[in-house]
């Protein structure tokens, strides 16, 4: 079993760390942040994922995991060390990586010569090749540089990381390469070991992949809604093929999230760098970002003309299973709505509390009931399971208007139609054949009358 130290105790750094420990390694997490040291040091997690409690109490008590800010106390005892650190967007979309050089230097002051240093980091091509220059003019002997990358979704990420698709090892030498290949001994997946350069680049290449799938989804279902298809259906058939397969084929209003939209920039910035042309990703954020806007222009289309008009948005989260407000699609839309004069009444299971420091403007409420009531439209904008099961007849009621706008295609949009309301999605043919329009169906407001 391995010392292990990780630097930086984030979604990524708290989870490889907590996961580390159950396999059998003594690991110790770095964090600088002191408000989420003193939460982690007092057993309290600054994140939430499913079953990560379970296993940061276990190790907390085995003594296998524990939480400082001191470089000098784990780093000289240990063999490897992760950088996990946040490698955030630069205005041009370049990865900031001052996170992980500043991390580097804080390691080499106290490293011993047979340290391992792992980038768990999503870092641009080229880092590691940077981190091993930092290491050679300080002139500490037989330290290896691996790119490890992380594949993890937020919501399972400890399922994720010790029941991996694949584990990436990226070695210049193959004696490092094992080296960090055997700290997964426990986990069956395969290890693909392959050069440094390869390994960096294939993250940004996996995430970009991810988000061009549903773009192109996005783009298809605006020609299903124009041609009377359901793009439901069209994914259906795309995933029956296994050369396809059927994940991220969802349409809707598209990628959020700390990643997709920070990787795809970056993963072009990159290709700029290069002098290569990067056509695909320009459309691929593009179409992305024309979602939001298709969402907002039919919101307000609904409201027009309406005096003190309310949106209600269900959902705040980028995703359903997490708290994570960074580049979700409703605080976009809802910022372009309020800009407008639009009030918004909006609800979340668990990631009001995230929104309300970022939009303090919005009218939070205790359920969904809450949001529909009074509000002239409704957007489902993440789709939580409690919000596929409301009693519709009741949103109607409490309704002002009729607009539902659906975000993620997942409501019954028969069942809507048919209790009166005015059923919008993206590229659904249950939008268009109930509503009865051969194009984009028409946008009715009406009073809560009937
Ligand atoms: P995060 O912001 O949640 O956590 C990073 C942590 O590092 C913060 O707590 C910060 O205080 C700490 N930190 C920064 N500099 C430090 C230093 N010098 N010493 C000690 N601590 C330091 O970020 P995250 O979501 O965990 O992402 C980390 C990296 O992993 C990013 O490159 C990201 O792209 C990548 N990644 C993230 C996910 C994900 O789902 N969040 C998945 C795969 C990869
Ligand atoms: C993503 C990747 O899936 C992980 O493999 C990667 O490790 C991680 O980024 C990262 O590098 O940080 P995550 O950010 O948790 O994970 O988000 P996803 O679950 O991939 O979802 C991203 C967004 O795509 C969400 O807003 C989701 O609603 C949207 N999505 C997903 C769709 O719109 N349609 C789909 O079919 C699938």
């Amino acid at each position: 079993m391995a010392d292990i130290s990780i630097i930086g105790a984030g979604y990524v750094g708290l989870v490889t760390g907590a996961c580390l420990a159950e396999l059998g390694h003594n690991v110790v997490c770095i964090e600088i942040n002191p408000a989420r040291l003193s939460m982690l040091q007092r057993g309290i997690l600054p994140i939430r994922e499913a079953g990560l409690d379970e296993l940061v109490a276990r190790h907390r008590s085995t003594g296998r995991l524990s939480f400082t800010n001191d470089f000098a106390r784990p780093i000289p005892a240990s063999q490897f060390v992760f950088l996990a650190v946040n490698t955030p967007p630069e205005p041009s979309g370049r990865a900031n990586t001052s996170f992980v050089f500043s991390a580097v230097r804080s390691v080499l002051e106290h490293a011993r010569p047979s340290l391992t240093i792992i980038t768990k980091s999503t870092v641009p091509v080229g880092t590691g090749d940077e981190i091993a220059r930092m290491v050679g003019q300080q002139g500490i002997r037989g330290v290896q540089v691996v790119s490890n990358p992380e594949f993890l979704q937020e919501g399972k990420a400890v399922k994720d990381f010790l029941q991996p698709d694949r584990i990436v090892v990226g070695a210049e030498t193959l004696e490092a390469g094992k080296g960090v290949a055997q700290l997964y001994q426990g986990i069956h997946a395969p290890i693909i070991q392959c050069s440094r350069r390869s390994a960096e680049l294939a993250k940004y290449a996996a995430n970009a992949f991810l988000a061009t799938r549903v773009s192109f989804m996005n783009e298809m279902s605006s020609v299903c809604q124009a041609a009377e298809a359901d793009i439901e259906e069209v994914a259906r058939i795309l995933g029956a093929d296994r050369r396809i397969g059927s994940s991220y084929l969802k349409a809707g209003l598209g990628w959020g999230g700390s990643c997709l939209p920070k990787d795809v920039r970056a993963l072009a910035s990159t290709f700029d760098h290069y002098g290569c042309e990067s056509s695909i990703l320009k459309a691929v954020f593009a179409v992305n970002l024309g979602q939001r806007k298709q969402a907002f222009d039919q919101l307000r289309q609904a409201v027009d003309g309406v005096p003190s008009a309310t949106v209600g948005v269900l959902g705040l989260a980028f995703k359903p299973e997490t708290d994570d407000v960074r580049e979700a699609p409703a605080l976009d839309i809802i910022t372009r709505l309020l800009e407008d004069g639009i009030q918004v009444r909006a609800h979340d299971p668990i990631a009001a509390p995230n929104a309300r420091l970022l939009l303090p403007g919005v009218h939070y409420c205790e359920d969904a009931y809450g949001v529909a009531d009074g509000s002239h439209a409704l957007l489902l904008a993440t789709e939580w399971p409690e919000y596929l099961a409301l009693d519709w007849r009741e949103v109607r009621s409490l309704m002002r208007g009729r607009v539902v706008l659906d975000g993620r295609n997942v409501l019954d949009g028969r069942l809507l139609t048919t209790l009166g309301f005015t059923y919008l999605s993206f590229g659904r043919l249950a939008s268009q054949k109930a509503n009865g329009h051969r194009m984009r169906p028409a946008l009715v407001v009406d009073d809560a009358s009937d």
